[in-house]
């Protein structure tokens, strides 16, 4: 657990003002930096100590056999791992004829700053060596959003009291030793010492590796120049062998001088170019990188970050925590996202190795919403990324004997490698969840080319699997059977609410692009019999309902289980998946995460206001919240069911889950769903946003806590501003075309700098719902 006071609360940084060791992991993933194609975890300049080494490039992975002791039909037969590649970031330092290493002499002070506006990553310390040698250490790292594949350190070094020298060394290193991590040797085994050299090179100040993957086979190049500055005793050295390039500065400098160094790093991979085109890849980037220089690095980030602030900052008043958490969490999705350009948006980021660095359903249904409206670019180019897999999800439909795709549950590359089959293979929603990612893209941006060209290729795609998967009743009802939603306490069932609603808006959305582009869709073979198969599926869809109990079942005969022992459970044995056998969560009412809480938000025009209220009081009692994908979510529905200060306790958790460490997994990299999570319980829970029929609607309502929430959309062009007290709420339109939204119902006509209030109306009261006991959120009073 992160101890609180580790972490100032500032609106706009994160401080740590001293280094705690115990926690050492958990603050290399909050300090990664990241530009969505690199990252780099929080690890010391000087490498030791550390919890996890850890650099990372989007799509970098390696390969290894997933073996099973009974063979099935279909299983994947190939993990992916992401593996840690070649570090840039260390710089060591020997002070006099001692290591800089904090576990040894007397650590004066140490600060961190990550700083959410420069996108700077800042470090002072002091530190006495055990001969009683005081130095001053400073640096400042970044990863470029301008620069894709660009990281960057300046260092610098002074002596506080006496004449010392100093030896610094700045290194690319490779197949670093990395911690165990996982207790599968033959994954341990593919991602040690996985990367083969091919290339290494040391001139003067500059240095350059190529690596290459042993069995996906992927090549890796980093490349590395310096400016250093320091007294006239100032000498460097270069030197390289297979997994280490190194610059070696050695000075004498009095108290007051300064030896700094900055150091421009380079990366590239690619499984298909030559050694001389990645080699020259990176140079020509280094080579850019020397032109803007480390001043110029910097300020493009500023400008950068600036801009994006600029229509995605969220201001919240009357909880200086909340402020923080929300800053925090809307870098790290950006970080997650930018630069990504069409490889995916992992489930932890590039913040460290948990989940193997996979992609999920997260990315569509958590992720990009947030982006859609903050930030659309990252959006089209992460559904770019999809389309590019679309022959692995083609191949793995007609392996289970069915059309269109069938996307992958968890992935690097495009092929599934979920080797628990009825949590990840039988979760088909994840093609639904693309295609309403992309059904918002296209109606939030008035991207017409994006659709045509990638939209309505994966519309397509997924409206088949669907039509297959499914089947009319003699009554003609469609029913999708045998399918895991999203509870994974759940599996194999049939007609999963969730999934159906999302499938029948994803029948819809295609039949609807299919006919706006007539001949692209001819030529995916689209015709008029296909389409018109589509809308009578999606009119015929099934959605369970129980009449008795006038509450939507999550599948079909769910609300006839046993309900799970809560009372027999014990606060040790959560999660559960960790403490009881799955064929007996299967059997029972008991859910992980929200799934029918989940459609009441996504497909909310489906259901009534009041099913949406008896609904939440029905599952509530029942929802554990194992995934950390589950608070936002519910939050959002409390607050639109009238129980904001509940909402408010779920925001709390969403929004802390790093920051405080809630799930004891934070070392592992930081849950980027999560921290989507905040801006989503935020302006869907709070503004009570949503985008339903290709519309804008809000019904704000602030709970108690807080003064004033603010926060902004882009939508085609155009730049809103909402801002909400507790009896107001103020709609601006900042930049664009006048435009339409509702409040409350009232259709509101913007344009531009005409600003139009409205009173906000307290939410109808009702009963407070229960939650399994001891799994109430942590309230925030
Ligand atoms: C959740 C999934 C999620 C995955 C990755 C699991 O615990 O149940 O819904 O996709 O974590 O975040």
């Amino acid at each position: 657990m992160i101890s609180h006071p580790a972490y100032a609360i500032e609106p706009w940084c994160l401080r740590e003002s001293k280094l705690h060791l115990d926690v050492l992991a958990q603050s290399e993933s909050v300090f990664t930096l990241s530009n969505g194609h690199i990252g780099w975890r929080g690890n010391l300049d000087e490498g030791e100590p550390h919890a996890l080494p850890g650099t990372y490039l989007n799509g970098v992975h390696e390969l290894h056999p997933l073996p099973y002791a009974e063979a099935g039909y279909g299983y994947p037969e190939s993990g992916q791992t992401a593996i840690n590649v070649t570090n840039g970031k260390l710089i060591r330092l020997l002070v006099d004829d001692e290591p800089f290493d904090l576990r040894y002499g007397r650590l004066r002070s140490h600060e961190r700053v990550l700083d959410l506006r420069s996108g700077l990553l800042h470090r002072v310390c002091e530190w006495t060596s055990p001969a009683g040698t005081t130095v001053r250490v400073r640096s400042t790292r970044l990863i470029s959003f301008t620069q894709r594949a660009i990281a960057a350190v300046a260092y610098e070094v002074e002596p506080l009291d006496a004449q010392t020298n100093l030896v610094v060394q700045s290194e690319l290193v490779t197949n670093e030793q990395l911690p165990t991590l996982t207790g599968d040797p033959r994954v341990a085994a593919a991602i040690e010492s996985c990367l083969q050299p091919e290339e290494h090179f040391a001139l003067g100040t500059r240095l350059r590796l190529v690596h290459r993957t042993t069995h996906s086979n992927l090549r890796v190049a980093a490349a590395a120049d310096h400016v250093v500055r320091g007294p006239n005793s100032t000498r460097t050295s270069s030197e390289s062998s297979d997994d280490v390039g190194r610059l070696t500065v050695t000075a004498a400098l009095d108290p007051g001088q300064t030896l700094r160094l900055e150091k421009l790093v380079a990366y590239g991979w690619s499984g298909f170019r030559s050694l001389p085109a990645v080699r020259d890849q990176v140079e020509a980037a280094l080579a850019s990188a020397r032109s803007i220089g480390w001043q110029g690095l910097v300020d493009q980030q500023r400008a950068f970050l600036d801009d994006f602030w600029r229509h995605a900052d969220i201001e919240v008043d009357g909880d200086a925590e909340i402020q923080q958490a929300v800053r925090f969490a809307l870098f790290h999705v950006l970080q997650a996202a930018r630069r990504a350009e069409q490889r995916a948006i992992p489930a932890k980021g590039l913040t460290g190795s948990g989940y193997d660095g996979h992609s999920f359903w997260d990315t569509e249904t958590f992720v990009l919403p947030v982006l859609t409206y903050t930030s659309p670019n990252c959006v089209a180019e992460a559904l770019r990324w999809r389309q590019n897999t679309l022959s692995a999800a083609r191949a793995r439909a007609h392996q289970f004997g069915l059309r269109g795709a069938a996307f992958p549950w968890r992935t690097i590359d495009g092929a599934e490698c979920s080797a628990y089959w009825p949590a990840g293979t039988a979760a088909f929603h994840v093609n639904a969840d693309i295609a309403a990612a992309v059904v918002r893209y296209v109606w939030a941006t008035g991207d017409a080319d994006f659709e045509r060209e990638t939209g309505l290729e994966l519309l397509v795609e997924t409206a088949r699997l669907w039509h297959s998967l499914g089947h009319h009743d003699s009554g003609g009802r469609f029913h999708i059977d045998g399918v895991t939603g999203p509870d994974e306490y759940s599996a194999v069932a049939n007609d999963n609410a969730y999934t159906n609603l999302m499938a029948r808006a994803n029948l819809q959305a295609a039949a609807e692009a299919a006919e706006r582009h007539a001949a692209q869709s001819a030529a995916y073979g689209v015709d008029d019999e296909e389409t018109a198969s589509w809308r009578d599926a999606a009119k015929a869809m099934a959605v369970p309902y129980n009449p008795a109990l006038g509450v939507h079942e999550q599948s079909a005969g769910y609300t006839g289980l046993d309900v799970w022992d809560f009372a027999g459970t014990r606060p040790e044995q959560y999660p559960l998946m960790l403490h009881f056998p799955y064929f007996d969560l299967y059997r029972k009412q008991v859910v992980k995460q929200a799934d029918l809480v989940l459609a009441m938000y996504l497909c909310g025009d489906a259901f009534e206001e009041d099913q949406k209220a008896r609904n939440f009081a029905y599952y509530e009692p029942m929802t554990v919240r194992d995934s950390s994908l589950s608070a936002c979510i519910q939050c959002v529905m409390a607050a639109e069911v009238g129980h904001l200060s509940l909402a408010y306790d779920y925001l709390g958790e969403a929004a802390l889950i790093d920051l405080a460490d809630l799930e004891k997994n934070t070392r592992d990299g930081l849950h980027i769903a999560s921290l989507a999570g905040v801006w989503i319980g935020l302006v869907a829970g709070f503004g009570g946003m949503r985008d339903h029929g290709n519309f804008l609607h809000f019904a704000p309502r602030l709970p108690e806590r807080l003064d004033r929430l603010a926060f902004s959309l882009r939508l085609r062009q155009r730049f809103l501003r909402i801002d909400i007290t507790s009896s107001r709420v103020t709609y601006t339109l900042k930049e664009g075309d006048p435009l339409q939204i509702s409040h409350r119902g009232e259709v509101i006509a913007l344009s531009k700098d005409a600003p139009q209030t409205r009173p906000t109306e307290p939410p109808t009261a009702r009963p407070e719902p229960a939650q399994p006991p001891g799994r109430r959120p942590a309230p925030r009073h």
